[in-house]
Order: C-alpha cells, then structure tokens, then sequence
C-alpha cells in the first residue's frame, strides 16, 4: 500500500520535471540535441522527487519546485555524461540507450555536459532562488562535492593499497551524496527553513543508494538497469561490496535506511514517502 503510493509519487515526480526540462532546455542546434538526450531520455528521477517531497513539507510553491527538481537533474544527467567518457568509465551504454559520445562524440558529450550544468544555475537564477540555494548546489557538484568524489573514485582504481572504510565513505558521500544531499535539503531552503534533518536524511539515503548500485553491478540485470554491469571489479572500483563482500554490504545499506528513516521523525507521516524511498533505494533493481 505504502510502497505503491510512493511509486505513484516518483512516477509523478518524474512527469512534472521531464515537462519542466522540456520547456526549459534550447531546441533545434546540435548542442541542445545532445543535451536533451542525456537529460530527457529515461532515468529514475529520484532527486526530483527528493526535492518535490521536501518542498512539499514546507509549503514551497510547485513553480519553485519544479524549477529546483529540473536543475538537479540537469547536473545529475551532466555527471553521467562526463563518468562514461573513454576517460572515465568508459560506458557505452547509459538509460538503455548508446551514451552522447558513441552517439555523437567525445567533444559533443563534454559540451553537453558543461552546457547542462550551467543550465542548471541559469534555471535558479530564473526563479529567484535563495542565494543559500544557488551556492549550495555550486559546492555540491563542485571540487569540493561531486567532483573531488569523482576524481577519488578514479584515483582508487589505481592505489596501491585498498582504500578503508572511512575513505570509501567519503569518496561515496561526495560522488553520489553530494547531489543526493543537495535535493532533500532544496525544500527547506527554498522556504528559509533548516535544512538539517534532511541532510541527516539524505546522507544515509545516498550512502545506500550507491551501495545498492555497486550491488546491482554484480546481481543486476542491463535489461533492467540500462547500463553494463560487471564491471566495477575489474576496474579495480573501490565499493562497499569490495570491501565488506556482499553480505557486508547489503546489512550495511539496511542499516543505513534505519537510519535515514530515523532522522525524518520531526516530520511524522508527511514524511512518509521519504521513508519508502529509503527502502526502495536498496531494493530497487533499476
Ligand atoms: C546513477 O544514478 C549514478 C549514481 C550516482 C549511482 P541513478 O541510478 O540515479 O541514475 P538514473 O538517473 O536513474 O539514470
Ligand atoms: C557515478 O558512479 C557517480 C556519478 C557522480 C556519476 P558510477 O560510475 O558507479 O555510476 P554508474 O554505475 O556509471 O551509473
Ligand atoms: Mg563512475
Ligand atoms: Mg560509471
Ligand atoms: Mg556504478
């Protein structure tokens, strides 16, 4: 019952910002082409639905959330173009479809990518966000969030020595928690609320959510996920699974949505689909 209504959520959530990413992004030049591939063709939408859930538990306008929602899936979408370049994962295959740079080409995906981020702050400055807002999600994606966790996760390939549990958790809440963290605490701010509790929220949430992902490219299923799989290990990945083996690892993302359902007890019952999204972010097979 619980579980359904939140996959109503999310499948809403994902129409409201796929019509929102529609009428936002430039039509008609080979830019905006590569552009809307990345950001429009598929993906499970689930940091617009962390920033629509928790505006809705401030009040924040739709418009606002909306708005919110589209520019983090633009840097979400930016950063799944650049980690499957040659010279980084080295991806052919993103969403079920041929990635930007085997559809087009190495130039195209990098431009994409830097178009699609910068889209990203052209839409909160079109909305007026909060200044809090704006900087924010610079810090989340940048050399201090996504992107140290990014070149972290490429370094690890090469150490010479496996990198421990707490470096792991550090690389893993930059890469993935960054954005992941950025989207549960966009209610509040856009309502000049503390964000805190969601950020506790969220922290665990991403922390799972990529445990789940380096769980399913082991046990996953391409038809499913719309990327190849088995691949982390031989390219020397540092994971949770690599280092805690699968049994490890699983008990350890349950722990973690304990945890992320833990924090959101100020907010009762309205929080409730935030709740099941927890659950859902280790059993989700896509
Ligand atoms: C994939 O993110 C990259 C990670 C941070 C693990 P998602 O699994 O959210 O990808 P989409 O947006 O649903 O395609
Ligand atoms: C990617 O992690 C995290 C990003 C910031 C894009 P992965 O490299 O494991 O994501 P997938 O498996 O390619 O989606
Ligand atoms: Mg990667
Ligand atoms: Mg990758
Ligand atoms: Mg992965």
């Amino acid at each position: 019952m619980a579980q359904s209504q939140f996959q109503a959520a999310l499948a809403d959530a994902a129409t409201r910002v796929e019509t929102s990413l529609d009428t936002l992004l430039p039509k008609d030049t080979r830019i905006a082409d590569s552009m809307r591939y990345a950001v429009l063709n598929g993906g499970k939408r689930l940091r617009a639905f962390l920033v629509m859930e928790s505006a809705g538990l401030f009040g924040v306008p739709v418009a606002q959330a909306d708005a919110a929602a589209a520019a983090i899936e633009c840097v979400h979408a930016y950063s799944l173009v650049h980690d499957d370049l040659p010279a980084m994962d080295n991806d052919d295959l993103r969403r079920g479809l041929p990635t930007v740079h085997i559809k087009w080409d190495d130039a195209t995906a990098v431009l994409a990518g830097d178009a699609l981020q910068a889209m990203a702050f052209e839409i909160l400055a079109d909305i007026n966000a909060p200044i809090a807002l704006i900087g924010s999600l610079a810090k989340a994606a940048g050399g201090q969030g996504m992107v140290l966790g990014q070149d972290m996760d490429i370094a690890a390939e090469t150490a010479p020595t496996p990198l421990n549990l707490a470096e792991i958790s550090t690389l893993q809440s930059l890469k993935t928690g960054a954005l992941i963290r950025w989207s549960a605490g966009a209610g509040p701010l856009l309502a000049g609320h503390d964000p805190e509790p969601l950020h506790k929220y969220a922290d665990a949430l991403g922390c799972a959510f990529q445990i789940r992902d380096d769980i399913l490219d082991i046990e996953g299923d391409t038809a499913k996920t719309g990327k190849r799989l088995r691949k982390d290990e031989a390219a020397g990945k540092a994971t949770f699974v690599s280092l805690l083996g699968m049994g490890g690892a699983k008990l350890r993302a349950a722990e973690l949505v304990e945890q992320a359902q833990t924090a959101l007890a100020p907010y009762g019952n309205r929080a409730d689909n935030l709740r099941q999204a927890a659950q859902y972010t280790i059993t989700r097979s896509s």
